[in-house]
């Protein structure tokens, strides 16, 4: 068993009877590979990622992390619950990005198998202390991945809390349903379920503009390559170094609804997601000018998986108008999101 500090990891399959296949390991609850039939029945692994537990302890881009308590940027650390001021850790250009320096993609979690009501399941269980990279409350986390007939990694989340806090969990994968990383993603078409999105500053921090994504390069409303704007002459898209930014879902109840969907041409691989978040951060994997070792030893190039994070918006604590993130002692916050997959 492979160890990180001492504690041992486990890495998990979930498969259905279709061939759908998916690895799940305890730490992190990193997704480390998903394997999904191409239009010939021939099954490939679409997702980025590490041949060994050694390359996910070394720095690597959240490569198919959970991440939390708070996916996303959170300006300066700061955040101010019934008048009291936390400061949380700044691990990004003074500000806080995705749970901190040791986040929920980097602890290991405790696990159980079982056949929930969706099929073939793993639970993730992890407490992460009050005071933990600043956040208040000792915040109790179970994760459930199941693989689903209908071909679907399903993710639900829950959290309780012991004194008010916020919480925001998301999955980070980068998917290519081309060819797992070795081109770009730039060919992928994707729709996104969403009329308005979040323009951000230069770090990547919501302006508190709510902007329409008619006549931009933001526009997915109908499916469209990611590569067709990417490179236009646009603020957003610069300071982004390409797509890394928050729409806002079209939403209309509390079940897990469409929000994105994305095929490769070549492969005929298609895949929708479907969420209850309110936001879905696109990112087109544009690292600036380093690329990541991953498997079989290759070097992933620019833009050659993409993510699409379901969560709630960024900064949300310091935006009174954003759906809120708070958690209270006694509420239970849930999310879901589907990575579902078919062939076009
Ligand atoms: C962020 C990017 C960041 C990437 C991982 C994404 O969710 O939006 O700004 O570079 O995660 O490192």
């Amino acid at each position: 068993m492979p160890t990180a500090n001492g504690r041992s990891v486990e890495l998990y399959t979930l498969a259905n009877t279709r061939g759908l296949q998916a690895k799940i390991s305890t730490y992190g609850g990193i997704v480390t590979g998903l394997k999904v039939p191409d239009r010939h029945g021939k099954l490939d692994d679409v997702v980025l990622g590490c041949d060994t537990l050694g390359g996910y302890l070394s720095v690597h881009p959240y490569f198919g992390a959970t991440i939390g308590r708070y996916a996303n940027r959170i300006a300066g650390g700061k955040i101010r619950l019934e008048g009291k001021e936390y400061q949380l850790t700044t691990n990004d250009e003074g500000n806080h990005l995705h749970g901190g320096w040791h986040g929920f993609d980097k602890v290991i979690w405790e696990a159980a198998e079982g056949d929930d009501r969706n099929g073939p399941a793993l639970e993730l269980r992890y407490v992460s202390v009050d005071g933990e990279e600043g956040y208040p409350g000792n915040l109790s986390v179970l994760i459930t991945y199941s693989v689903t007939e209908a071909d679907e990694l399903r993710i639900d989340y829950s959290a309780t809390t012991d004194q008010m806090t916020i919480v925001n969990l998301t999955n980070h994968s980068y998917f290519n349903l081309a060819d797992g990383g070795v081109s770009d993603i730039l060919n992928h078409h994707l729709k996104i379920e969403a009329e308005r999105f979040l323009p951000t500053d230069r770090r990547a921090i919501p302006t508190g503009e709510i902007r329409s994504v008619e006549r931009t390069p933001f526009d997915f409303r109908e499916s469209t390559p990611v590569g067709a704007r990417i490179n236009d002459n646009d603020e957003q898209l610069r300071f982004g170094n390409g797509y890394n930014h928050t729409w806002l879902l079209n939403r209309s109840g509390r079940l897990a609804e469409l929000a994105a969907e994305v095929y490769a041409p070549s492969t005929g691989r298609a895949m929708e997601v479907l969420t209850t978040e309110p936001g879905l951060q696109f990112f087109s994997g544009n690292f600036p000018d380093l690329t990541f070792r991953g498997k079989e030893g290759r070097f992933y190039p620019f833009r050659s998986g993409l993510c699409l994070e379901a969560q709630h918006y960024p900064n949300s604590p310091n935006h009174p108008g954003f759906p809120s993130t708070v958690l209270k002692p006694g509420e239970v916050y849930a999310q879901t999101t589907i990575y579902r997959f078919s062939l076009i």
